[in-house]
């Protein structure tokens, strides 16, 4: 029995008009330009300043350009698998908002949490599905509205971030192109390295909680930059070594946008040159879900068919992971 395999067969985005500089934000927090740029790359983010709008309308946004791209009716797609930490609720699940907005009556949906590796975790949800023969097209979504859980008194961690979505179709491949296969991790962060303390289970919102800004993210900045850059370059040399992959084979890394120097280290790690590297962090800053599919999306007219792209990232949880891809476009 030949095994079946998913491709992706289109990419759209989502991206904000508003753009929030460094120069803004030394008007916010004691922080500068220059420090920002220098230790992490970023020079603005887009914000979401609708606040009749959030992460299912950006995630729609997405979808309707990547079908649209692939001219596949939305009646058509059998899942759709929304990635994100900044859900419009903690439940109905966005990715059923997502489903009626953009006209998927066909399709089941839910949303998968794994931070930053959400967008990953998620594509290899969708391509199993696909394997397995229970989908015939399946709609992977990244979308976070990190300003939405941001604290712009807190400088360690306003700077980073910013809001945005992509979105892939996958579709079954008919050629040896397509998501080859994943390696995904998770380590429990049991310091709270990385977290949003309240407005869950354990934490129901109060007006302590809203007192004490426990609905923002906090971090640990250099515990997370340290286990980052260490798994991100470890993962993506696994995946190399899983499918025999020299650095002159890869065509493309396309690394979770956290931190410019994450991103170097791991490239350096794996050998490949920076021209070859995927980078648009500094125009972006952070957007979680978003980084993977953004990055596809930038840079899809200068991708051919048959390039090897290794997909790597790390993020909250802690959760990371890569995935090989050979371009189907
Ligand atoms: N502007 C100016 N100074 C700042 C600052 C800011 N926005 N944020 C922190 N600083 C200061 C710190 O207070 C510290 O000062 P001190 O030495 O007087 O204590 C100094 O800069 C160095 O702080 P440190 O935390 O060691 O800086 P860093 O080089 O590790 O960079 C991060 C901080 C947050 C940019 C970096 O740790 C990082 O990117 N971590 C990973 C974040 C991440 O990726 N999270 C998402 C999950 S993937």
């Amino acid at each position: 029995m030949s095994i079946k395999r998913a491709k992706i067969s289109a990419v759209g985005h989502y991206l904000p008009e508003y753009r929030l500089t460094n120069f803004e934000l030394e008007k916010m927090v004691d922080t500068n330009d220059e420090w920002i740029r220098t230790r992490t790359g970023i020079s603005e983010r887009r914000i979401l300043k609708d606040p009749d709008k959030a992460t299912a309308f950006m995630g729609a946004e997405a979808a309707k350009e990547a079908l649209e791209e692939a001219s596949v009716d939305p009646l058509e797609i059998d899942l759709v698998v929304l990635a994100t930490v900044t859900p419009d609720y903690l439940f109905p699940a966005t990715a059923c908002l997502v489903q009626e907005m953009i006209g998927a009556k066909n399709a089941f949906a839910f949303d998968l949490s794994a931070a930053c590796s959400g967008f990953l975790y998620a594509l290899s949800t969708g391509a199993s599905f696909i394997e397995a023969g229970n989908a015939k097209k399946v709609l992977v979504i990244g979308a976070d509205k990190m300003s939405s859980i941001l604290d712009y008194t807190d400088r360690n961690t306003c700077i980073l971030f910013g809001d945005g979505a992509g979105a892939v179709i996958l579709e079954e491949s008919d050629d040896d192109t397509g998501i080859i296969n994943s390696i995904h991790h998770t380590e429990g962060d049991t310091n709270c390295s990385l977290y949003q303390h309240a407005g869950g289970s354990l934490n129901p919102a109060t007006a302590e909680t809203v007192a004490a800004r426990q609905h923002y993210i906090t971090q640990d900045g250099r515990a997370v930059f340290k286990k980052a850059t260490m798994g991100m370059a470890d993962v993506s040399l696994e995946i190399m070594k899983k499918n025999n992959l020299t650095a002159d084979d890869v065509d493309w890394l396309v690394p979770h946008q956290a931190n410019l120097r994450i991103i170097e280290a791991t490239a350096n790690r794996m050998g490949v040159t920076s021209d070859k590297v995927m980078i648009n962090i500094n125009k972006y800053g952070n957007t979680t879900a978003g980084t993977i599919p953004l990055c596809l999306y930038d840079w899809k007219n200068k991708l051919n068919k048959g390039d090897n792209l290794v997909l790597a990232a790390f993020g909250g949880g802690f959760t990371w992971g890569a995935t090989y891809v050979k371009w189907s476009m």
